[in-house]
């Protein structure tokens, strides 16, 4: 027997940076045993063919497992973005079994892509009756064959056994969860803005029920900074970091927070806002949407996170447009850290490190 052979690791692939986490339950508790959060070279990853583009995140996985000194290959990874489909759907009464057999045929309507394509996947989330009839309520998710086979190279081409594959959104949940003070029958939304998506999930008590990715997020804030001051990608990236913020109307933002030589602030604000008001118009959408499906519930709070709910202001713009309490949200909140992981380190990178968390907490479940 080995101390180590349940060790299994959550490895968050992002689009701009590679996370992982590894964890150890603790008496009623989580402890965070490991942790490491590596940017994927940018540059290196543009205008390249996909064999190269792929050797660069693999270098970056194998980078991010040297810098948290993490040994196991075992890995809970995930998916997200237009590659998964994620449906609520109600289904005639029947066992889970024979639910099993029937999965394709019964997804083919819900599913807007060739069922041979996709790899299908299902859960009973519980039942009802509609019309005087015993109705399933599942959940179905449905992932584009060739990406997962591409997931299931890159893993393989960094020395990895997936256990797992996840799905942004319900490592989301997860990750939630055991943060969370008390069990609540609220409706909450979880908006985890990272660099290409913005993840929604729409929590009611425990249950999920609407999800939806959005593809507005960190980089196109960071493209219009690049368009307004003609830099390259990573300088745009470095001095939204440094000095970008959502300029908000009740503070005089040209007087108090930007120096006068430095206008920099304020264009950066004025270039951001319409893409932060094209997220809000999106966000909109899909609680108007939840809340007509969702029998006069409405969203009562928002909880923030992923490396772009970094930027200043955020979190302040989207309370006053949306009229509810939006608050940040800590991954390792509930979680104790071990002597050898950096505090610092720790709290600077928690707003990424949702998905992640999420992803290693599957190892009790496995
Ligand atoms: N201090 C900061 N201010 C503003 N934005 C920031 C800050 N720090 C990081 N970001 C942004 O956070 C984003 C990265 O966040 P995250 O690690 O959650 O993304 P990802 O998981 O790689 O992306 P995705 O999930 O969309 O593929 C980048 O767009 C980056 O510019
Ligand atoms: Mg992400």
């Amino acid at each position: 027997m080995s101390f180590f052979s349940k060790a299994i690791v959550g490895l968050d692939i992002g689009s701009s940076t590679i996370k992982i986490v590894q964890l150890k339950p603790e008496a009623n508790q989580w402890k965070l045993v490991s942790m490491g959060i590596v940017e994927i070279p940018k540059e290196s990853l543009d205008a390249k063919n996909l064999d190269s583009q792929r050797s660069t995140i693999v270098e970056t996985i194998k980078r991010v497992f040297k810098e948290s000194g993490i040994k196991t290959k075992k890995v809970v990874t995930s998916l997200s973005g237009d590659s998964v489909i994620i449906r609520y759907v109600k289904l005639p009464f029947m066992t889970e079994e024979e639910l099993r057999g029937s999965i394709a045929r019964e997804a083919e309507q819900y599913i807007p892509l060739n069922i041979d394509q996709v790899v299908l996947d299902f859960q009973i989330l519980g039942e009802t009756q509609e019309d005087g009839q015993r109705k399933l309520d599942v959940l179905l998710v449905a992932a584009k064959v060739d990406v997962v086979d591409q997931h299931l190279l890159m893993l393989k081409l960094a020395g990895l056994s997936p256990m797992v594959i996840d799905i942004d959104a319900f490592a989301l949940q997860n990750a939630y969860e055991i943060n969370r003070v008390e069990p609540s029958e609220e409706t909450i939304a979880l908006i985890n803005m990272g660099a290409s998506l913005t993840t929604i999930n729409i929590i009611e008590g425990n249950n999920t029920r609407f999800t939806r990715d959005i593809p507005v997020a960190g980089n196109d804030f960071t493209k219009e900074i690049q368009k307004e001051f003609n830099l390259k990608f990573s300088e745009a990236e470095e001095l939204k970091k440094s000095h970008g913020a959502i300029s908000m109307e009740e503070d005089d933002f040209s007087l108090s927070t930007v120096s006068h030589k430095d206008d920099r602030v304020l264009r950066m604000s004025d270039v951001m806002t319409p893409v932060l008001n094209k997220l809000l118009g999106e966000i909109r959408r899909s609680f108007d949407y939840y809340e007509t499906q969702a029998r006069k519930k409405t969203v009562e709070r928002v909880i923030l996170l992923g490396g772009s709910a970094r930027l200043k202001n955020v979190n302040r713009f989207l309370a006053n447009k949306l009229g509810i309490p939006v608050e940040h949200f800590g991954a390792f909140r509930n979680v104790e850290a071990s002597k050898n992981i950096d505090p610092e380190r720790m709290a600077e990178n928690e707003f990424h490190m949702g998905v992640c968390l999420g992803l290693a907490l599957r190892q009790v479940e496995s």
